[in-house]
């Protein structure tokens, strides 16, 4: 496997493999790899002659006031992560790579799909991801790329950039990786102490309940939400961010009814740490 730390040096490499015909998957990450990563990069690697995992704790997707600083950096067991999974290689840009200059071009997706769920607290988040995504994209010349339904929101706003801009990639959405006992795996799960880890089982559980009565009939939108709600409120330490639906694809109201395919998503603080979780709700 190779790590790349150098932009020119990945258009060569790109440049080449598309030279011998070869397919390219994309594994856009922001290093801390865990087995949720590992599942995208196995899958890449799966559907494509060469799978390039990219590492880059990417600033412009970060509020004044959010983790950039504190976030794990963690390449070099990234790089037997990525590689025991199926990568080829490893591109671990600096900042000054991905963003030579002051004056920048931004890639934002604007309206509604934005601006709910995780866009209300981060007015800015989702501008920084598609921004570097489209980076990511250019150099790396992908055919598909791996995103995780754990970071659901973003899947939604990704599609409508590779929709609205024509980009050339196929994207491919992988479940949520969780933990034995359900946690979702996060790069931020590290940030818990040992009783805000027992604390945040709380998430997967509600949403477990949520599920539990819509496949018993409920499609009361309210009920389900106030169930979410209860449940985690009976954790003492839950801060709740937001517990809604929407509707898929696009992120639209929900209405009162559940109908199709919903987007149940929830963001809850345990002390400083903030972590997200959803599950999809659908008629079969
Ligand atoms: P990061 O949080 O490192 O996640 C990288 C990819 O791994 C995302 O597509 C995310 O949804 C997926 N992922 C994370 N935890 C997962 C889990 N438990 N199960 C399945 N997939 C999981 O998302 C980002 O980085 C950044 O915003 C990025 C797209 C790299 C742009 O900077």
């Amino acid at each position: 496997m190779i790590l790349c730390q150098d932009v020119a040096k990945l258009r060569e490499l790109v440049a080449n493999f598309k030279k011998e015909n070869k397919s390219i998957g994309l594994v856009p990450t922001m290093g801390a790899l865990h087995e949720g990563h590992a599942s995208l990069i196995n899958a890449s690697a799966k559907e494509n002659d060469i799978t390039i995992v990219s590492v880059f704790v990417n600033p412009t997707q970060f509020g004044p006031n959010e983790d950039y600083e504190a976030y794990p950096r963690t390449l070099e067991n990234d790089c037997i992560v990525a590689q025991n999974a199926g990568a080829d290689v490893v591109f671990a840009p600096k900042n000054k790579d991905l963003y030579p200059n002051e004056d920048m071009t931004w890639v934002e997706v604007t309206g509604d799909i934005t601006k709910v769920l995780c866009g209300r607290t981060r007015p800015i988040h989702f501008r920084g991801v598609t921004t570097v995504v489209s980076k990511l994209f250019n150099l790396s010349r992908a055919d598909r790329a791996y995103f995780g339904l754990k970071d659901a929101q973003q899947t939604e706003v990704l599609r409508r950039m590779v929709d609205d801009l024509f980009f050339n990639v196929e994207l491919r959405i992988m479940p949520i990786v969780r933990e034995a006992d359900g946690l979702a795996k996060s790069s931020r799960n590290t940030y818990l102490s040992p009783e805000e880890r027992k604390s945040a089982l709380i998430l997967s559980k509600s949403l477990k309940l949520a599920k539990e009565a819509f496949t018993n009939g409920q499609r009361d939108v309210e009920a389900i939400l106030n169930l979410v709600k209860d449940t985690i409120q009976s954790e003492k330490t839950s801060q709740i961010d937001y517990v809604e639906m929407y509707k898929l694809p696009g992120l639209k109201p929900v209405g009162n009814k559940i109908e199709g395919r919903v987007l149940l998503a929830l963001a809850v603080k345990f002390g400083t740490t903030r972590l997200i979780d959803n599950v999809i709700l659908e008629d079969k």
